[in-house]
């Protein structure tokens, strides 16, 4: 599979946004958010993350944009508990009392979508296996059920079930990894570059079954990209990160209207190929 999609293919995606939702709030009902306050992740004497703060309101989808290194990842891996939180608190909210960062069942409420298929599906488990197991690590009875019902939600069916990694597309992969998150019913799904491994094609079709996942089962999602136009197909609301730092915060609409105050911001407009057609002046790139 070729690594870069059709030339048009960002532009197509913020296109089909718009077509697909116009101007309404997106909202979802009864699902609950993230308060991410002071987070820091210090490696050594390397702030991957220094001092970020954000909230991703209950049923938001809330994105994260920024350069490769910037900290988006070690962001995402912080919040599920993977990376070392040097300071800060992480803390869901929606009402009822809400499981602590680092419990078992705080693990089943919010789930992490990786950013390469490849390297987070093991390549000697069917998918069957891949899918069973946060099951069985959880007690969850009815494997069979929920395992047909998570092939079928990510639009794959029975018949990818004992098939092996190697034996799927891209995008098949990504469905995977995604009917993985979805197995155990969360209510957050954390989004790692959901779509970068991806021709610009299949890039469209796995964004728009995220947003049809997000509708049916009243998701939030916190989703990072270093794609501005991939970010803003799925996210109303993100914020732009540098250096493991908040740049400024944008609306999506703001966006489109090329109303951004920072420079970086700017830069990143011009970086994304849908934005750079749609007329964004050029400038200086970050160094
Ligand atoms: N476990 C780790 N140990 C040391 N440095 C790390 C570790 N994980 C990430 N980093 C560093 O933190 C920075 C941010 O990485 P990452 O969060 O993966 O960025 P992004 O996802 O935005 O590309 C990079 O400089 C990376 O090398
Ligand atoms: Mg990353």
């Amino acid at each position: 599979m070729s690594p870069a999609g059709p030339p048009d293919g960002p532009r197509s995606l913020g296109a089909q946004r718009r077509e697909a939702r116009p101007g309404s709030d997106r909202r979802n009902p009864a699902s609950i958010g993230i308060e991410v306050r002071g987070l820091s992740v210090v490696y050594g004497r390397f702030a991957a993350v220094a001092g970020m703060s954000f909230r991703v309101e209950p049923g938001e989808s809330f994105g994260i944009v920024g350069e490769s290194g910037s900290g988006k990842t070690t962001v995402l891996r912080a919040v599920c508990g993977l990376a070392p939180r040097t300071s800060g608190t992480i803390e869901l909210v929606g009402g009822e009392p809400l499981p602590a960062p680092g419990t078992k069942p705080f693990r089943r409420l919010v789930q992490m979508v990786f950013q390469d298929p490849y390297g987070s599906l093991h390549p000697r488990q069917t998918v069957d296996r891949i899918l069973a197991e946060p099951l069985s690590i959880h007690g969850i009875e009815g494997a069979e059920a929920r395992i047909e019902r998570a092939l079928d939600e990510v639009g794959l069916g029975s018949g990818f079930r004992y098939r092996y990694p190697h034996q799927l597309s891209g995008g098949q992969r990504q469905r995977i990894a995604i009917a993985r998150a979805l197995i155990l019913e969360p209510q957050v799904l954390l989004l790692d570059e959901p779509t970068s491994s991806l021709d610009a094609s299949v890039q469209a079709e796995v964004l728009n079954l995220l947003e049809a996942l997000r509708e049916r089962r009243h998701l939030t999602f916190l989703m990072v990209s270093h794609d501005l136009a991939v970010v803003t197909h799925l996210c109303e609301r993100l914020m732009v990160m540098q250096r493991g730092r908040t740049i400024e915060s944008v609306s999506a609409a703001d966006l489109a209207a090329h109303r951004v105050a920072d420079a970086y911001t700017r830069s990143l407009m011009e970086a994304s190929a849908g934005f750079r057609r749609a007329g964004v002046r050029p400038g200086k790139m970050p160094g």
